[in-house]
């Protein structure tokens, strides 16, 4: 939540953190602001609303350096406003600084200030960090900062410049990501690597409580303590292109479009290489308890692999949402298996549901997609999905990637755990390998889907239904279309229609039933008809469907396969369906609204 983008260098600032923010904006999209330091002090340029509406303002009142700080805000402490926009000033206009994450104690701290005659101007508690740092100016800005932040409860990643030391652009962080960027003509610092993709792939990655001093030419680390350290420099794969729309009108069609490649690459990756290796270094017969733990869509990949591990592995696993896990006291040891599912890795609760089980002694084991990121940094062991840079809001390849990569675990430990033989999993594995290929023959008929999503635009309300594995990607379906097209949604388990549901249903209701397990494709069915007798209308994808279309039935088919995989399908015409209704809508679908890309406050 929120971006962060500073540049020191000898080129001029601003077009550079204009298109960092550009980069950033699906972090938070409320307001968004600029500031640059020269011989005259800060040019501050900052509102709120979209960033398009900052670069018009920029437009009429430039500002020139070359260095400064950039921001786009997801509001948590003050609502979007000009005034709440960051950056935010000292009151001396000596210090400016850009904030990510929540100052718990910015009351305390306020007020304290207050009494010295302080006056602050915005209602966010990011101010306070500002004030508080002017106060403590000395002289020297590596001990203010330690200083300061010593002084701060909560989290943050900071961007500081300070006007007495105008070479200087000051980075620091806890528990929110910020990277540090070197190129031949500048240093950077950001929220996310494709901030500064045109500029370099050469990173440096912050840990909490790390303190980082750009000048033009180097960057210097230090400790809590002051003192300097040295740290790693270290090459990014992804490519600018992977993080640019490449033509699609957006990231997040481009993103379901790359599934079939980024399938194959993850797939790869868990068969045959780098991820292969963590997986046989795990002994699942250590453990007598597995616990998937995530957010949003992640948790609803941990919920379709309950039903493959279970299935595969006979062995029970919890589904935990990472927002309940360390308010539930879980029940949790040395002998249990707690596995973290994150896109970016940063998301707070997830983060914070790491912490809890590892304090309370269990091995961790985490599935990201970003590399560096905090839960990939402390968790005992680490696969990647091989997404790349995913910048739409509503999650899509990298989901996909993390399905694959839960199915080829669950069949390792079933291997492990000696429950199928060695002719099995190579049956399994190669079902698996021919995943891309079927996605892709999804991805032809996206015309199709097209159509049939034109047709839902008006409704209020769509139901999700499935059995088994189907109800599990049902969720995902339905978080997926009430995100981005603000369509009332909901997913039920077809057997719970008559618990209360099927009030719901009425004249015109809109169903999708997803049926991809043929052992159960009648017991769906009756759901269905169940539905259509008292006026929904249905849309059945799946891989078994014996009935024929009609009026108040449409059919989508997907390829065969292995119904424990057929999720990996299924989603794919779930998420193009929710795409459709909303672009149908003419909605802002990159960016939903009150949404952002990586949850990093609780
Ligand atoms: O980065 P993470 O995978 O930890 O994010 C978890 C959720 O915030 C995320 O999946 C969210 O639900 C997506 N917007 C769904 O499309």
């Amino acid at each position: 939540m929120c971006g962060i983008i500073g540049y020191v260098g000898n080129k001029s600032a601003v077009p550079i953190i204009l298109d960092g923010l550009k980069r950033l904006e699906y972090r938070g999209y409320d307001s968004a602001g600029i500031a640059v330091m020269n011989e005259q002090g800060f040019g501050v340029v900052k509102q709120k609303g979209r960033l398009a509406s900052l670069e018009q303002l920029v437009n009429q009142q430039p500002i020139a350096g070359t260095i400064g700080i950039g921001h786009t805000r997801w509001a948590t402490h003050g609502e979007p406003s000009d005034i709440n926009s960051h950056p935010h000033l000292g009151s001396q206009n000596k210090i400016a600084i850009v904030h990510n994450g929540i100052i718990e104690n910015y009351l305390q701290i306020k007020e304290r200030l207050e009494q010295k005659g302080i006056n602050f101007v915005s209602q966010t508690d990011s101010e306070v960090v500002a004030q508080l740092a002017e106060h403590y100016y000395d002289g020297g800005i590596v001990d203010t900062v330690v200083r300061t932040v010593n002084a701060l409860e909560g989290s943050y990643a900071l961007g500081i410049m300070c006007l007495d030391e105008p070479e200087k652009l000051i980075a620091v962080k806890k528990d929110n990501p910020l990277i540090i960027g070197v190129s031949d003509y500048g240093c950077f610092i950001a929220s996310d690597v494709p901030a500064i993709l045109p500029h370099t792939n050469k990173v440096y990655y912050l840990n909490d409580r790390e303190i980082a001093v750009l000048t033009r030419s180097k960057v210097e680390f230090f400790n809590m303590d002051g003192e300097p350290i040295e740290k790693e420099l270290e090459v990014v794969n992804w490519t600018l292109d992977s993080a640019e729309k490449g033509g699609y009108e957006h990231f997040m069609l481009k993103e379901i479009m790359e599934q079939p490649k980024i399938l194959q690459d993850t797939i790869h990756s868990a068969i045959h290489g780098d991820n292969a290796r963590i997986v046989e270094s795990l002994d699942i017969t250590k453990y007598n308890k597995i616990v998937i733990t995530a957010c949003g869509s992640a948790y609803n990949a941990g919920m379709v692999a309950k039903y493959v591990f279970e299935r595969l592995c006979r062995v029970s696993v919890e589904v935990e949402l990472a927002s309940e896990f360390r308010y539930k006291d879980p029940i949790i040891d040395k002998n249990t298996l707690v596995i973290l599912v994150s896109q970016s890795g940063e998301t707070a609760d997830t983060i914070a549901a790491m912490r809890e089980a590892k304090r309370r002694g269990a091995v961790t084991l985490s599935i990201i997609n970003v590399v560096g990121s905090t839960i990939a940094k402390e968790t005992d062991y680490t696969i990647y999905t091989m997404a790349g840079p995913e910048i739409a809001v509503a999650t899509t390849k990298a989901f996909s990637a993390q399905l694959v990569l839960l199915y080829i675990l669950a069949i390792a430990f079933a291997r492990k755990l000696g429950r199928i033989s060695p002719e099995v999993e190579a049956k399994l594995l190669a079902e698996i390998s021919a995943i891309p290929e079927k996605a892709a023959e999804i991805l032809e008929r996206v015309d199709m889907i097209q159509k049939y999503a034109a047709t839902c635009i008006g409704c209020k309300s769509i139901f999700f239904i499935g059995r088994n594995i189907d109800y599990a990607i049902s969720m995902e379906g339905s978080l997926k279309l009430k995100e981005i097209s603000y369509i009332h949604s909901e997913a039920y388990a077809g057997g719970e229609l008559k618990h209360g549901t099927i009030s719901l249903i009425e004249d015109n209701t809109m169903v999708v039933a997803v049926s991809c397990c043929e052992r159960l494709y009648e017991k769906i069915y009756s759901n269905v008809e169940q539905v259509i007798s008292r006026g929904a209308k249905v849309l059945m994808i799946g891989s078994c469907i014996k009935a024929s279309p009609h009026g108040k039935l449409q059919i989508i088919e997907i390829p065969r396969i292995n119904e424990l995989f057929s999720p990996s399908l299924s989603v794919i015409v779930l998420q193009l369906f929710a795409y459709y209704v909303a672009a149908n809508k003419g909605l802002d679908i990159d960016k939903p609204r009150n949404l952002a890309k990586s949850v990093t406050v609780e």
